[in-house]
């Protein structure tokens, strides 16, 4: 039984729901966005797989997210290897049902004492994890998603790029802006691409979003892009997921190779 019994706090499902009977893979889904993505989408009716290599935390939100009656998997894997994304692919689709929406979340930006590191200071095996796990990892899963969406002429596709994938941004190292903004280029292809399928390619460019991943930089940093931010502040983990989920929906069926700002105002181009 995948997702243990069904419970009497077991959340009513809207028929009415966005998402109600779809199935939603997030990667990176324990960590900030991710998870907001994750809750944003069982809030609106959608069975969820989580994928993400923190098992302890993974396993304890999956827990959680189950005694409060939602329809989640946990796997754990590390993205940045083929075959534990389709060891994770293959049991989610069990589980739960093949992916009818991809969300291509994970992502990494290693500082070294909290700064991004020069061209002659970067370690190639730390480039090499970059480009890993925000690269390689969505051409891994979205190469094992794409198969049943073009089967069923639908599906979602929506990639975690970045505004530093856009514009210059001091804060982060040539190898997260260059991933960033390959995503890019891989949203417009793969639009082309899976858009006679009736598969939607989108990507979000947050700016400077408050979790983890930020505390990576001294304080002084994040203060500093908060007031060259339009809207003075940084933005929540839920301001990313609501795009997120706008591009899932069906209110963005004719909505496809677009990148969306949610950024606040931050680095505009
Ligand atoms: N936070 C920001 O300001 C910001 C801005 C722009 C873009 N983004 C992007 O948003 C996405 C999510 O960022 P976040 O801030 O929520 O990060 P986060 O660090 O809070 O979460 C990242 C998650 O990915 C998981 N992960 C890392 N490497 C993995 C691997 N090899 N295999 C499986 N899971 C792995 C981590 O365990 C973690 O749960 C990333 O792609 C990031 O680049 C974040």
């Amino acid at each position: 039984m995948p997702y243990g019994k069904p419970q009497a706090s077991r959340p009513r499902r809207d028929p009415g729901a966005r998402f109600s009977n779809q199935t939603a893979i997030v990667t990176g889904a324990v960590g900030g966005i991710g998870s907001a993505i994750v809750e944003g989408f069982l809030a609106e009716g959608a069975r969820v797989g989580l994928i993400d290599f923190n098992s302890q935390a993974g396993q304890a939100y999956e827990k959680a997210l189950r005694q409060r009656g939602h329809e989640v998997c946990f796997v754990h894997a590390d993205v940045a290897r083929y075959e534990d994304c389709q060891a994770a692919y293959d049991r989610l689709a069990r589980e739960l049902g093949a992916a009818d929406i991809l969300v291509n979340n994970v992502g990494i930006s290693p500082k070294t004492d909290g700064r991004a590191l020069k061209v002659w200071e970067m370690p190639p095996q730390e480039w090499e994890a970059v480009v890993s796990v925000n690269l390689n990892s969505v051409f891994y899963m979205t190469r094992l998603a794409a198969p049943h969406m073009v089967g069923q002429r639908r599906g979602r596709v929506v990639n975690m790029s970045s505004v530093a994938g856009k514009a210059y941004c001091d804060i982060v190292a040539a190898h997260y802006a260059a991933t960033k903004a390959a995503l890019i280029g891989l949203t417009r292809h793969w639009a082309a691409e899976l858009g006679e399928h009736q598969v939607t390619v989108n990507a979000l460019a947050p700016g400077r979003i408050d979790t983890p991943l930020l505390r990576t930089v001294p304080r002084e940093i994040n203060d500093a892009v908060a007031q060259a931010t339009a809207l003075r502040r940084l933005g929540t983990p839920q301001e990313v997921a609501d795009a997120c989920l706008f591009f899932a929906s069906d209110q963005a069926r004719f909505v496809t190779g677009q990148v969306l700002d949610v950024a606040g105002g931050w680095l505009m181009t």
